[in-house]
């Protein structure tokens, strides 16, 4: 059997990505290249030089792909590009690079769903992993728990009716002056404050649903820094950190749980850049463990935004006889 080698590009927010797959679950490179720093100047993502920096980067990623895999563009069986959700400006970029590539070299692409993609990501760390299964996907845009029917079948039960759960750790963080992105942050300095030393609203928990909603946690926080602040009270950050991600992750293992006790699944795999929380890994570890069931996550690599993943989802739809015309549009707000 010749071997078959997807080309992934992932330009949706603020990293540019381009990686090999080798058949089913090789990856053979995963070119991630940051722009962190000069966001982070601006204490977030600007959507205009996101995408400048993408149109720098993506030729020369491709090029050192294909030449660290030592594989030429001929090669290349499929391309699979995000098509979104993400930056109207930042997709256009990947996906003009993508159809560009498929008409030079008469291969097929395939627009593959970003949060899909995050799904994916735990296919390539965990090669044993199958569906069914239940999905934590939490990234700083999205806030999804779905089941996992198949490789190509998901089936969204829960989703944030406001803030995804990454963006609401930046909009504390934020507050809180740690900079962007805060996730990291908020992970870091919890492990030096009190979980307990603030009483931080589990919104969502009461209800009988497995929606989420954040913005509500990220209001109360920045309430109570601000009435600190005024009562000349110095804001104890550590503390502060702790009890707010411990509320987070509350929320987050209790509807995980929940889930997977009424649809009798074994399985929860998590991912997005969330999924990197130790806090988040430790809870769903103890839990899960209790009740003999499995956690899975991607390596830390594979959590935040790459093209790997992207890779892996396209060639399971590719493989379920999905392409995409080199008409494709963008996608800013595609849903799972
Ligand atoms: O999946 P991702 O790389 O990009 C999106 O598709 O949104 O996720 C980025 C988000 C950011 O909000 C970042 O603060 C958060 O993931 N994040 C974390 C951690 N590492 C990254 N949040 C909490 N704890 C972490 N260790
Ligand atoms: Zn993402």
């Amino acid at each position: 059997m010749t071997d078959f080698y997807t080309l992934g590009i992932e330009t949706s927010c603020d990293d540019s990505s381009v990686a090999i797959l080798k058949n089913d679950r090789e990856v053979l490179v995963n070119l991630i290249s940051s722009q962190i720093d000069i966001h982070t100047l601006f204490g977030g993502v600007v959507p205009e030089i996101a995408s400048r920096k993408h149109l720098e980067a993506i030729n020369p990623l491709i090029d050192k792909a294909l030449s660290d895999a030592g594989l030429t563009y001929e090669d290349i069986d499929l391309i699979s590009v995000t098509k979104g959700p993400g930056l109207m400006g930042s997709l256009l970029v990947g996906i003009s690079a993508s159809k560009a590539l498929s008409l030079a070299l008469n291969k097929p692409m395939i627009g593959a769903n970003h949060m899909q993609g995050h799904i994916c990501a735990n296919y390539l760390t965990h090669k044993e992993l199958e569906p069914p299964f239940i999905s934590l996907v939490v990234s700083g845009g999205h806030t999804y728990l779905c089941k996992v029917n198949s490789y190509t079948d998901y089936e969204v039960v829960g989703r944030t009716l406001d803030d995804a759960v990454g963006e609401s750790f930046d909009k504390v963080a934020r507050k809180i002056g740690l900079g962007y992105p805060g996730g990291p942050k908020i992970d870091k300095l919890s492990k030096e404050g009190n979980k307990e030393a603030i009483d931080f609203p589990r919104v969502m928990l009461e209800k009988n649903s497995y929606d989420f909603s954040f913005s509500g946690l990220k209001t109360a926080v920045i309430n109570y820094a601000h009435t600190q602040e005024q009562k000349g009270i110095e804001v104890n950050k550590a503390d502060l950190a702790a009890s707010f991600e411990e509320a987070v992750v509350d929320v987050l293992v209790a509807k995980s749980m929940k889930l997977l006790r009424e649809t009798g699944l074994k399985t929860l795999a998590v991912s997005g850049g969330v999924a990197a929380n130790s806090r988040l890994r430790e809870r769903l570890k103890e839990e899960l463990d209790k009740e003999g069931m499995e956690l899975y996550y991607p390596d830390l690599i594979l959590c935040t935004d790459n093209a790997a993943m992207v890779a892996m989802a396209g060639y399971l739809n590719y493989k379920n006889g999905d392409t995409d015309s080199k008409f494709m549009k963008v996608y800013p707000n595609l849903e799972l």
